[in-house]
This record gives structure tokens, C-alpha cells and sequence, in this order.
């Protein structure tokens, strides 16, 4: 009877040491991990910064206050994922008219991109850039890529070929290809629509549906040799929570399995 006690401490020092450890390790890494928060709705600091760089490179095409001119749209409204979409992809600023704005290297950085984002938003309510959530495909079960698939044939295919390749389409303009495109500006394209392509909004292509095509796109270029872009840091972050809770409930079963059967011995 005398020696039960130390064991029995012990038994419940293990898995609260566990526990500790992989709340430090999840503290540590939630630390790391660059914030991925929305440009939605930017700061006074970013909106100045933002302002400042407009009216040095977009407003000779799109007026002073993004108003638009002859030689380019009005941006009032068009809300920060469209800017997040047109500049991260490089189509922004144009460098010369011509029929399409192509993809070319970005010349912001993220934080530049992110103030004339909330430069933008701050003009009139539109779409804001979404959230890891609306875009990340991890996790898509198998069926849910296949459905994906189908609505990217439904939907995307006719200007975009069976698996993204891209095609032309009447004059001049070209719908690209998709591979390597990242999982976010995939859904900032279908839902402002940049240049022929029609906006899909939340009625043709729910949050859902659009996570779906995205986990198909994706899947549809994944090769072992990478290049796959699966948007960042998500996919990453929630393979990790999944293994700190598989792992830690799993650790704290086996070893209340343990003390258990040291008890009925
Ligand atoms: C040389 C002229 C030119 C410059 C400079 C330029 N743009 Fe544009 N922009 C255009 C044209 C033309 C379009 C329409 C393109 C199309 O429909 O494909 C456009 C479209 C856009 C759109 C899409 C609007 C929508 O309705 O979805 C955004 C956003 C945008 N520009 C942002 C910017 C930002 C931000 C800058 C500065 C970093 C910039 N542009 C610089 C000519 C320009
Ligand atoms: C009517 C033809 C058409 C349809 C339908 C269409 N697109 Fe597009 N798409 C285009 C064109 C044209 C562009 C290029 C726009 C530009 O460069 O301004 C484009 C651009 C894109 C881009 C940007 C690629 C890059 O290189 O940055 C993505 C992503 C995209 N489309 C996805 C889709 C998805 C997903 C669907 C279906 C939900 C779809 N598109 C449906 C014509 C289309």
C-alpha cells in the first residue's frame, strides 16, 4: 500500500508534462507564424501609405481619386480583392494599353500591396480579400475535389480548357493558364471578374463551390516535383493543430491506459 502513492503521482505528472509540452511547442509556433489577417479594412497608416503610392503610380490612368478616366475604369467600389488580385498577379500597374493586362512579376510587396488595397477599399464598399477559410483548400475530402472538378467544368472550362491550360478567346484576349496560380488570387479572380471574365458571385458559386474548384486546381497540378501553391502558411497550420490534438490525445489516452492498468494490477 505504502509505495502506491509516488506511482501514482508520477502517472499524473506524464500527461500534464505532455500536455504542457505541446501547449509550449503550439505557443511557440503560433508566434512564428506570420499573421495572415484580412486588408478588409486597413488602418489610417496603411490607407495614407496606400493613397501616397496611388496617386504616385495608378491615378494617371485611373484619376486622383480612383475615379477613373478614359483610359482606365473607376476603382470606387471595387473593394481591396480586386486590388490584392491585380497587383499581387502583376497585371498592376499596367504598363502599356493594350487589349489585356498580362501576368507578369509583381512589383509591390505584400505590404505595399496590402495599403493601396485598403487605399481602394477605403474609396467605396466592394469585395474584400478573403480569409485563409474561404480559399485554403486543405482538408478537401476526395469527393469534394471531385465536385470541384465538375463545377470547374461547368463554369471555367469553356474559356479556360479541361484542366486550366488556358485558351484564346475572340479578340485577342487569351483566358491563361491556371497552373501555379495561387489558391488565393483563384478565388479574388472569380469573384471580381478581371477583364473578359464574368464575376461569380456568392449566388453562382458559393464560398463552398469555390473552395471545391480551388482544392481541384490545385489537385489537378500537384506533382511530387512541388511548385504546388497552396497559398501559404494555412495548410501548414492546420496540419500542424491536427497532429498537436491527434498526437496529444492520443499520448494522453495511451498513458491513461497505462495508469489505468498499473491501478487494477
Ligand atoms: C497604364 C494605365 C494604368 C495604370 C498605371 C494602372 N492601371 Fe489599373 N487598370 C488599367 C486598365 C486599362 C484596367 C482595365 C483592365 C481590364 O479590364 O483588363 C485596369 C484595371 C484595374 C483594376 C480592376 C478593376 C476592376 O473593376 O476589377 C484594379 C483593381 C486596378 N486596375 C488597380 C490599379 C492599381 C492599384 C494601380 C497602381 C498600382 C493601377 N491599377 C495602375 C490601367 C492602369
Ligand atoms: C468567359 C471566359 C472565362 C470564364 C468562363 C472564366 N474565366 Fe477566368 N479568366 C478569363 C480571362 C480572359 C482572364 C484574364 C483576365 C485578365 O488578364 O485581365 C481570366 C483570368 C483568370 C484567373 C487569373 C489567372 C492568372 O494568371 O493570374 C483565374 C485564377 C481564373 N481566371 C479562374 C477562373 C475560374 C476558377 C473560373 C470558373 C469559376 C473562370 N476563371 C471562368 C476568362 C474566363
Amino acid at each position: 500500500m505504502k509505495n502506491r502513492r509516488p506511482r501514482r503521482r508520477s502517472a499524473l505528472i506524464r500527461p500534464l508534462a505532455i500536455v504542457l509540452a505541446l501547449f509550449v511547442l503550439g505557443l511557440t509556433y503560433a508566434a512564428l507564424q506570420p499573421a495572415t489577417q484580412s486588408m478588409a479594412d486597413g488602418s489610417k497608416d496603411q490607407i495614407a501609405a496606400g493613397k501616397a503610392l496611388f496617386t504616385q503610380n495608378c491615378s494617371s490612368c485611373h484619376g486622383l481619386n480612383g475615379e477613373g478616366t478614359s483610359q482606365a475604369p473607376s476603382l470606387i467600389g471595387v473593394g481591396s480583392a480586386a486590388v490584392d488580385f491585380q497587383v499581387g498577379t502583376g497585371r498592376m500597374p499596367m504598363a502599356n494599353q493594350g487589349q489585356q493586362a498580362p501576368r507578369k512579376a509583381g512589383t509591390y510587396t505584400s505590404d505595399e500591396t496590402a495599403q493601396l488595397a485598403a487605399y481602394v477599399a477605403s474609396l467605396g464598399t466592394g469585395t474584400s480579400t478573403p480569409d485563409s477559410g474561404q480559399y485554403n483548400p486543405a482538408g478537401l475530402t476526395d469527393e469534394e475535389i471531385a465536385r470541384g472538378g465538375e463545377l470547374f467544368r461547368s463554369n471555367c472550362s469553356a474559356c479556360h480548357n479541361f484542366e486550366g491550360a488556358g485558351g484564346a478567346l475572340p479578340e485577342g484576349v487569351s483566358a491563361p493558364s491556371l497552373q501555379g496560380v495561387e489558391a488565393i488570387h483563384i478565388w479574388e479572380a472569380m469573384r471580381t471578374g478581371p477583364g473578359q471574365m464574368p464575376v461569380f458571385g456568392q449566388n453562382t458559386i458559393t464560398d463552398e463551390d469555390a473552395r471545391a474548384i480551388i482544392g481541384y486546381l490545385t489537385s489537378v497540378e500537384a506533382e511530387p516535383s512541388g511548385g504546388l501553391s497552396l497559398g501559404g502558411i494555412g495548410p501548414v497550420s492546420e496540419g500542424f493543430w491536427g497532429f498537436i490534438i491527434g498526437i496529444g490525445g492520443l499520448s494522453l489516452f495511451a498513458v491513461w491506459i497505462a495508469a489505468k492498468g498499473a491501478r487494477a494490477k
